[in-house]
């Protein structure tokens, strides 16, 4: 999704933006741009395309000199990506430019208002409606004019402003989408995203719901909708600026799915102590919990898939009605909910829109919420009533694959703690699943060491039009996540099925030469699978058979090509089965060539609906 950076100081504002936005590639985006005031005025420089287009244009910032600034890149959602569409959206008299995430939800109205009284657009976007009412309803004082237009707006914004009246200022307003305020001696910046000014500063302050702010070189005020004062102190963010580099790999995505065994430790360490898990940070007590009827797990992309198998892990550790839901559907179906409802929201960025809601509408039920969240102190970990968080340290790449394996990581942990306090598994059951979870970090490394396999197989494969993935239970979900990987990243049509669906239709699109990943870890139902992978040979496709090691004798008689991985509990086998299908979809990408850190039409967080 789009990025905001902004820049007071003594040094040139351009470099310093085009270097934040680059930070913010990996969101997603179609367009950049930069508004830059110096005694000449306010100058702005925008451009569709990558990020280096603009850099060309400025010859990295240096042809456009001045040391307050703004920067953009646009996902377009209101008018197609061009240059005049990208923000900085400039008004009419060239008073104000903007920066704006989020989507104005009421812009065309207010857009017919300004015309009528004389107005000139020259956009398609609803961010220009911020600009030009920002100009229409100043008199002198810029504070007063952004109470005006927030108070006029409908749905979600992170703004960045600057006013040619005002130089020596950068403007910052939020709502329903993320902003932050870094702060440093002598300079003072704007950003939606940490990572986009962790270079300059680690001091931070997070700007709530329609929280103002405005920067000078010296520091920071804050005032609330009311413009009244705020004290807000700063935050320091742990994480250092290597945490967010590539580290001698060739893609951010590689490094993450490498990172997998040190992130599961980083989670699930501190939370077993002496065999027992322990979740001091919940505030659930047993009381709460024995109230609890149902559970609703919701979330999106693959934070939903987390969901699909946390269903499973549920429902055989707690015995329990489950129910896992798309956010954006779940928000708008009038859910079921009341006091003894738990709805688990996980969320690796914790700003997702969808996600959000779904979390406000459970509170608004009176449900209780517990969210799974990467992002420390975003919106979602704020607003639930309790937060776990994944350990997985800063995700670029699109493609998510570290906080997948996290997210699984705490839902046994919470599993395994209701299950303790619930009495619905014996001493004996959580001894041997607890040992079982200790244990993920390493076998996730032995699951990852069998790399030049999965890259031999890829080179075989790469050229595919179509690829099935199949499976049951676990596995099942597991596949969907492995689908979701492969098409996001390397753009060849999969798609997922359980193994008792594909006689009920997908078995017809199987032929010749098909490739079929059929992941068969979940040996109770080995025979079951097995049968469907002669189905789907008998029909031509060229079957990869994913197993655990005590099934490798079978799996040599059944499939073309196999892969093992360690055995754990049948619930947490998605843990193990995820790792190779990402590795897969991975090397398939690369050999097609693809932008894989950044693949097309899709973001990073996807803050509007
Ligand atoms: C986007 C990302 C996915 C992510 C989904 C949900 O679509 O590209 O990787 O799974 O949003 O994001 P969240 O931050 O809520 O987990």
């Amino acid at each position: 999704m789009c990025g905001i950076v902004g820049y007071i100081g003594g040094e040139q504002a351009a470099p310093v933006l085009l270097e934040g936005l680059s930070k913010l590639e990996y969101r997603g985006y179609d367009s950049a741009g930069v508004a830059v005031y110096n005694e000449s005025g306010m100058h702005v420089v925008k451009s569709k395309g990558r990020l280096a287009v603009l850099e060309g244009i400025l010859d990295k910032g240096e042809k456009l000199p001045g040391t307050v600034g703004i920067g953009h890149t646009r996902w377009a959602t209101h008018g197609a990506p061009s240059d005049v569409n990208s923000h900085p959206q400039v008004s009419d008299g060239g008073l104000f430019a903007v920066v704006h995430n989020g989507i104005i939800e009421n812009y065309m109205q207010l857009k017919e208002h300004l015309m009528r009284r004389g107005v000139e657009f020259v956009s398609d976007t609803d961010t220009e409606v911020v600009a030009q009412m920002l100009e229409h309803y100043y008199r002198g004082d810029v504070l007063a004019a952004i109470r005006q237009v927030t108070q006029r707006v409908e749905g979600s914004y992170a703004l960045g402003i600057i006013c040619a009246d005002c130089p020596e200022k950068v403007f910052a307003v939020r709502k329903d989408s993320p902003l932050i305020v870094g702060l440093s001696e002598g300079q003072n910046f704007i950003a939606s995203d940490v990572t986009a000014i962790l270079a300059h500063t680690r001091e931070i302050v997070r700007l709530r719901d329609r929280e103002i702010a405005v920067l000078t070189r010296e520091g920071a005020e804050f005032y609330d909708e009311e413009l009244e004062p705020l004290e807000k102190p700063a935050e320091t963010i742990e994480w250092d600026v290597a945490a967010a580099e590539k580290g001698g790999y060739e893609h951010f995505m590689m490094k993450e799915i490498c990172e997998q065994p040190e992130a599961l430790l980083k989670t699930i360490s501190p939370r077993i102590k002496d065999g027992r898990i322990v979740l001091d940070d919940l505030k659930l007590t047993r009381a709460d919990i024995e109230k609890i009827s149902r559970v609703y797990i919701v979330a999106c992309g693959t934070s939903y898939h987390v969901g699909a198998v946390a269903k499973y892990a549920f429902e055989k550790l707690l015995r329990m009605p489950i129910e896992t839901d798309v956010a954006s559907e779940f928000r708008y179906r009038d859910p079921i909910l009341d006091d003894k409802t738990l709805v688990i929201i996980i969320s690796q960025s914790g700003e997702t829109a969808d996600t959000l809601a779904a979390l406000r509408e459970a509170r608004r039920q009176g449900a209780r919420t517990l969210a799974i969240v990467n992002v420390v102190g975003s919106t979602i970990a704020n607003e639930a009533d309790d937060v776990l968080y994944t350990w997985a340290g800063p995700e670029i790449a699109v493609a998510s694959t570290k906080a997948y394996s996290t997210q699984l990581a705490v839902i046994y942990l919470i599993a395994l703690y209701m299950a303790r306090e619930l009495g619905t598994l014996t001493e004996q059951e959580l001894e041997e699943y607890t040992k079982a979870l200790e244990k993920l970090p390493e076998l996730a490394e032995a699951a990852l060491s069998g790399r030049e396999t999965i890259q031999y197989f890829a080179s075989q494969y790469f050229n595919a039009k179509d690829m099935y993935f199949i499976g049951r239970n676990v596995d099942y979900a597991a596949s969907l996540e492995a689908s979701l990987k492969l098409k996001e990243i390397s753009y060849i049509h999969s798609e997922a099925y359980t193994g008792g669906e594909l006689k009920h239709g997908p078995i017809s699109l199987i032929e010749e030469g098909t490739l079929v990943i059929a992941l068969c870890t979940c040996g109770r139902l080995f025979g079951k699978m097995a049968a469907n992978i002669r189905e789907v040979k008998a029909r031509g496709a060229v079957v990869l058979g994913l197993c655990t090691e005590e099934f490798a004798g079978e799996m040599k008689g059944v499939a073309d090509w196999q892969f093992c991985v360690p055995k754990v509990p049948d619930f947490m086998l998605p843990s193990m089965s995820i790792l190779p299908l990402q590795l897969f979809a991975y090397y398939v990408a690369s050999m097609k060539g693809c932008d894989i850190d950044k693949p097309r039409n899709l973001a990073k967080s996807v803050t509007v609906e």
